[in-house]
């Protein structure tokens, strides 16, 4: 069964298939229109969200399907203490496929090894996102021509910031790909993705607290919500919650056909006289996602019992009582899953939930 818990689940053929075929959609809506016509789509949300759950909604009724599930877990029997595990298992018996949101981490993956019927991670705490990810390879790919080649600045909350880890990890795979990485101290990318992905995929990536200095060489500059719900410690969340706003100023300095994207919802960091210019790119990108989750839907669907698209071999987990995973927002510590952990090439333990370094 094919499910979609991390970027890395889908082959780049894999990507850049779904990416053609949400091309092929945009161009010839009206053919797809019956393609999912009987078949229905559940959206679990335990997290708040406009976009991911509402175009998930959209690209499946544009298909012909139906739709039902929940947006507010406290009006289902999760308030009554449904593990995640036994509330898959039952909306597997009403639903073909389930798209998931989960403010924990790891929580759409325990999902997935129960579930019959594909999962789709829709963003699980501040680890992975992986059709925001999608959205914009569709969003690079439409705005420049091309995703391989070029140089992207990843601006803001690059800490918490889920849409920024699955971008990089599904971005390694392209060839020449330069990341540059413009966040405050307090807000730097999780090693893991410098060490398990950059450098391991040998990207290219150097690090800046400089918007200004870095926005001159980019050919797509990422930007993002300082993630408020993620922090621990309000007072660090004021320190750092106006790090950076793109204005008129600093538009000015960025390459003539720089695309800005944003996953979206914006606070600060964008200021509204942006979005005239015609590089910022962040509304053309929400209708991408319709277009792309139309396309994984369907794809997922296709390739649910095909052998060809299996889901890639995991490594060996490794059970070991004498280590632990610290991270409070990790499934393994809020639901009683085994903890299991994975050894990265660089010698560092991982958890295997949420790839939080084991302590
Ligand atoms: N909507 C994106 C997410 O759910 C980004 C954000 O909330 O800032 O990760
Ligand atoms: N980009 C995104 O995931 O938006 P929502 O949180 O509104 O779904």
């Amino acid at each position: 069964m094919k499910h979609l818990i991390d970027p890395t689940d889908l082959s780049k053929e894999e990507i850049d298939q779904i990416v053609a075929l949400a091309e092929d959609i945009i161009a010839h809506r009206k053919r797809y229109q019956g393609s999912m016509a009987h078949k229905k789509l559940a959206t679990l949300f335990y997290e708040p969200s406009t976009r991911t759950r509402l175009s998930f909604t959209a690209a499946m009724m544009e298909l012909g399907g139906q739709v039902l599930g929940f947006s507010n877990p406290q009006a289902s029997s999760v308030s009554k203490g449904e593990t995640v595990q036994d509330t898959v298992r039952v909306v597997g018996c009403f639903a073909d496929i389930i798209a998931m949101r989960h403010p924990i981490e790891g929580a759409p993956l325990v999902a997935s090894q129960v579930s019959n019927v594909p999962i789709i991670n829709a963003g699980d705490g501040s680890h992975s996102h992986p059709t925001q990810t999608l959205t914009d390879l569709l969003s690079i790919k439409r705005e420049l021509g091309h995703i391989d080649d070029i140089t992207i600045g990843f601006c803001g909350d690059l800490r918490f910031g889920r849409t920024v880890h699955s971008l990089i990890k599904a971005l390694s795979r392209y060839n020449g790909i330069k990341v540059v990485l413009i966040a405050p101290h307090e807000l730097r990318l999780p090693d893991y993705i410098k060490e398990d992905v950059c450098d391991k995929m040998g990207v290219t990536y150097r690090e800046t607290e400089s918007l200004d200095e870095a926005i001159p060489e980019l050919d797509v500059l990422y930007m993002t919500r300082v993630q408020k719900e993620r922090f621990l410690d309000e007072e660090e969340f004021e320190r750092v919650k106006d790090s950076f706003v793109l204005d008129a100023r600093r538009m000015a300095l960025a390459k003539e056909k720089m695309v800005v994207l944003h996953p979206l919802p914006r606070v600060n960091e964008i200021l509204t006289e942006v979005d005239d210019d015609p590089r910022a790119a962040y509304f053309r990108q929400v209708e991408n996602g319709k277009f792309v989750r139309m396309a994984l839907i369907v794809s997922l669907m296709d390739w649910r019992k095909d052998p060809a698209h299996a889901m890639p071999e995991p490594d060996e987990p490794i059970i070991d009582p004498t280590l632990h995973c610290t991270n409070s927002k990790c499934i393994c510590n809020t639901e009683s899953h085994q903890p299991q952990f994975r050894l990265a090439e660089n010698g560092i333990m991982r958890c295997w939930y949420c790839e939080s370094k084991v302590r």
